[in-house]
């Protein structure tokens, strides 16, 4: 989606998520829930990028279906939820 940056990066992390392995306990609430681990998850690695010196940018605009098949996840019972390049900053 015109973010060409997150490509070049020197690794980017995926996170995926499977949304029943929450929906058996949390019902709909479980999908608030795995937003706000998403966001969490994505937190913990601004911390750890500024604690060596690199930099991260949280990115939930991608073209989903397209990270899916990269991925080779079926998007429908798995699908990605949010990305993140490292680099040096
Ligand atoms: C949930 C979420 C999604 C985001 N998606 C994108 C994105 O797709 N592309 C991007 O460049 N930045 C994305 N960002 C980063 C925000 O643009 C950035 O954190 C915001 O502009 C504040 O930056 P600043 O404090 O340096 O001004 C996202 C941030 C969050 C929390």
């Amino acid at each position: 989606m015109g973010q060409a940056f997150v490509g070049r990066a020197a690794v980017v992390f995926i996170w995926t998520t499977i949304p029943y392995r929450m929906e058996w306990r949390y019902g709909m609430a479980a999908h608030k829930v795995i937003a706000m681990d998403a966001g969490h998850v994505c937190q913990n690695l601004y911390l750890a990028c500024e604690a060596i010196g690199a930099g991260t940018c949280a990115i939930a605009a991608y073209h989903r279906e397209r990270m899916d098949e990269l991925l080779r996840i079926d998007g429908e019972n798995e699908f990605t939820i949010y990305l993140a390049p490292v680099g040096k900053v």
